[in-house]
Parts: structure tokens; sequence; C-alpha cells
């Protein structure tokens, strides 16, 4: 795969029914994916399956460092260079396609492949001959960056006039798609700001810093691997759940910072930090906000059926609740609170195992049991000592 030598069994140009097959596969999946890296691999993968070709690569523009990045590449490594090097920033300062039949013997772009793909042929032992670039659009016409294809599998061992036009087709349909999936990823960006910034708020009114938020984010997303969701899930997770509190900016000081134990008014009061979580979170149809919703909403419950709001009981406790649930609980006896000090850990792991099946899912306790180590070493990562020293050295 790796370079074009003689024995090379050549493949042939898709026919056209073939043709339509690997477009509209492709299509399907760019449209449904919303995963920046994901859909770059996409768009390097249906590139290479259209033309054939050995190796497709697609460059993006960052405009606010004048490079061009290689993302997703077959074989290759990601790569940043400036925006006019090499043949990519050739096509992309120009907006013109270049199409070359053999780097080895291109009068036009001689400079420019010595010093790029024949420089680093050199290196990797790779035998670049036929390169194509397409500098692809969005939907207002800028450039957001471009294709770059090497190698053709077949027989011929150049691209044709016809590749080109296929790869043009991959990259327009791709640069829109494309568009949308950077503000996706740019909304969520800002969306993990806003939430961790909310979580921050809802635990610095009641003393705490934020760093309870951190730690019950960090042991959330490591239940949530333990019980065997997704990365994807779990990121989710870590994301969300430092939203669990936020219904505690509506809770007046006099209750939330109260120094002894809460009367059963007062403790009425504090339960309803649930439902005004949830109902500041609930209205968006997004899956991080619906999430941090839920977990906001749930993590009092208790598998019993003894916890707040809603009493509910079991697995009607989602299992994103029974997690928080967990880390939360193991967060709050572990710190000191204005209302109480740090319990020691065995105390801690005595009433986990006491409130199996009461307070907890016991599946989770079990995995909360097999992922202690883990557990304990982010509680000291990011104990509050631990980070109030490193903000310290940051200082100085
Ligand atoms: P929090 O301090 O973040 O505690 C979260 C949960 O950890 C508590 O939910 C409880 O399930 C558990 N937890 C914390 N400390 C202890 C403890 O010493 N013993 C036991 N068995 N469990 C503990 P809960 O009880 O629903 O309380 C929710 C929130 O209400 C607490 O969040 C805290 O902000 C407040 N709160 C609860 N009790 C008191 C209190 O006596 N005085 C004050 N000032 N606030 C309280
Ligand atoms: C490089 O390899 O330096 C950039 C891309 C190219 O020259 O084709
Ligand atoms: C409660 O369980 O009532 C609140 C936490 C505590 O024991 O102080
Ligand atoms: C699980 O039960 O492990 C996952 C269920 C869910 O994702 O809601
Ligand atoms: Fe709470
Ligand atoms: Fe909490």
């Amino acid at each position: 795969m790796n370079s074009l030598h003689e024995e090379y069994s050549y493949k042939h140009d898709l026919n056209p029914k073939e043709m339509l097959k690997v477009i509209f596969d492709y299509a399907a999946k760019i449209a449904n994916e919303r995963r920046l890296d994901n859909l770059l691999m996409l768009m390097a993968d249906m590139g290479r399956e259209m033309i054939v070709s050995d190796r497709c690569t697609v460059w993006l523009l960052d405009r606010s460092k004048d490079e061009l990045y290689s993302t997703v590449a077959h074989g290759v490594p990601q790569l940043r260079i400036p925006s006019n090097a090499g043949l990519v920033g050739h096509a992309v300062q120009s907006g013109q396609a270049i199409f070359i039949e053999d780097a080895y013997t291109n009068e036009e772009y001689r400079n420019v492949l010595q010093s790029g793909a024949i420089a680093m042929d050199q290196v990797t032992g790779y035998r670049t001959k036929a390169l194509m670039v397409i500098p692809f659009r969005n939907n207002e016409g800028e450039i957001m960056g471009a294709y770059q294809a090497v190698n053709k599998l077949t027989a011929s061992r150049i691209f044709s006039e016809r590749d080109l036009e296929y790869l043009t087709l991959a990259a327009s349909y791709a640069g829109k798609s494309l568009e949308s999936a950077l503000l996706t990823a740019e909304i969520e960006e800002t969306q993990k700001e806003i939430i961790f910034s909310m979580g921050e708020i809802g635990e610095s009114r009641s003393k705490e810093t934020g760093n309870h938020v951190k730690r019950v984010a960090e042991y959330s997303y490591i239940l949530a691997l333990g019980l065997g969701m997704s990365e994807e899930e779990a990121e989710l997770l870590r994301i969300a759940s430092p939203m669990h509190d936020i219904g505690k900016v509506a809770i007046p000081d006099s209750v939330l910072k109260k120094p002894g134990k809460l009367t059963e008014e007062e403790f009425d009061l504090m339960k309803s930090h649930t439902t005004i979580g949830y109902n500041l979170l609930k209205n968006s149809t997004r899956r991080l906000m619906k999430t941090a919703a839920i977990v906001a909403y749930q993590h009092h419950e208790k598998w019993n059926g003894r916890g707040y709001p809603n009493g509910l009981a079991g697995e009607e406790i989602h299992i994103y609740g029974r997690i928080t649930a967990i880390a939360d609980v193991f967060d709050a006896l572990g710190s000191d609170r204005v209302y109480k000090k740090a319990w020691e850990l065995d105390r801690i792991l005595k009433l986990f195992n006491e409130e199996r099946e009461q307070h907890f899912d016991s599946r989770v306790v079990d995995v909360f049991m097999e992922q202690l180590p883990k557990l304990l070493e982010v509680r000291d990562l990011y104990s509050d000592v631990a980070l109030e020293q490193a903000a310290e050295a940051k200082e100085l």
C-alpha cells in the first residue's frame, strides 16, 4: 500500500454503477456525521475511492494563523504548513486546481515539488507520481481548504480529466458539509464553556470551589466508561455532569451556607435545586443540554425510591442520574462542607456498600469499587490543595 512497486496489481476505474454507489454511500454518511474528525476521514475515503488513488488528504485553511493543516490522511502524518507553501498552498492561493502526471518530470511546479513532495519522498521512501490538488469552498465561495490526491492505482497510473471532475464534485459537496460541521464544532466548544462556568456558579455560591464540579465530572466519566458506555457518551456525561447543582443558584445564602443542620423547611427548599436546574436546562434540544437536564433533575433520586424530587425507583432513574448520584456523594463525603467535615475513605466505602440497592444502583457501586484506584487518582489530582498550589505556581 505504501509504494507503487512494479508487482503492484492494478485496480480499475469505477464503472458508473460503482461510482454511484460510492457517492450515495458516502453522501448518506457525511450528511449524518457531526464530528469533524470523522467527517474529514469520510471525505478523504470518499475521494480516494472515487478516483482510485492511493492517498487522499484533506487540507484545511486556518485563517487565523495563515496556515494549512492536513487532517486525516492515508498513511501520512499530520502536517501544518504556511498557507502559501507547497502545491496545496499554491492551489489555495490561486483558487485553481493543480493536475500533475508525474511529479518527477513536471516542469511547471518543479521548485514546489522539489522542496515539497519529492523532498518528502526522500524521507519516507514513498514514490509520488500523479498528483491532484483541488481547492474547495464554502457556500459563500470562500476557500476552506483543498483535497490532495496522490498516485493513481490503475494501470495508466495517471489521473484523468474525469478524475479531476469527480474530485471537484466531491470537493464542492464536502466543502458545504464541512462548513456546517465546523459551525457545529464551534457551537459545542461554546456550549462546553458555558456549561462549565454555569456549573461553577452553582458551586461557588455554596462555598465549595469549582473543584467539586471538576471532580464530579471526572468521576462520572470514569464510571460511565466502566459501565461499558462508549467514549463519546462518557465524554458527554463528563461535560454535562458539572451542571448537576446548577439549581443551587436560586437557593438563598441563609440556607445554602448555613453552618449547621437544615430544618425540614430549609431542606425542602434545598431540594428544589433539582427541579430548578431541570427547568433551566430542559428546553434545549441539544443533546448536551438534555443530558445536563437529566443529571440536574435526577442526581438525588435513590434506587429504593426514597429520593427526590420525584421518588423514582430503580431503572426509572436514568443511568446518567444513577452515575452522578454516586459521583456527587463520593465527592461531598470526601470534602469539608460548611455543615460537616470530610469523611475518611473507609467510612465512605462502608456507606457505599450499605447503600447498594438503597441509595445506589449496585451495578454502579460495583464499577465504583473496580475503578477506585482511578477515582482516587482524580481526587488527588483535583484536590482543593493541589489545585490551589497549581494556581499559585501559575501566578508566580
Ligand atoms: P452536597 O453537600 O453537595 O451533598 C450532596 C449529597 O451528598 C447529599 O445530598 C447527600 O446525599 C450526600 N451527603 C453529603 N454529606 C453527607 C453526610 O454527612 N452524610 C450523609 N449520609 N450523606 C451526605 P442531600 O442530602 O440531598 O443534600 C443536598 C444538598 O443540600 C447538599 O449538597 C448540601 O448543599 C445541602 N445540605 C444537605 N444537608 C445539609 C445540612 O445539614 N446543612 C447545610 N448547610 N446544607 C445541607
Ligand atoms: C508538502 O508536501 O509540502 C505540501 C503538499 C505538496 O507540496 O503537495
Ligand atoms: C441529609 O442526609 O439529610 C443531608 C446530608 C447530611 O447528613 O448532613
Ligand atoms: C447502560 O445502561 O449501560 C447505558 C444506557 C444508556 O445509555 O442510557
Ligand atoms: Fe445536588
Ligand atoms: Fe453536588
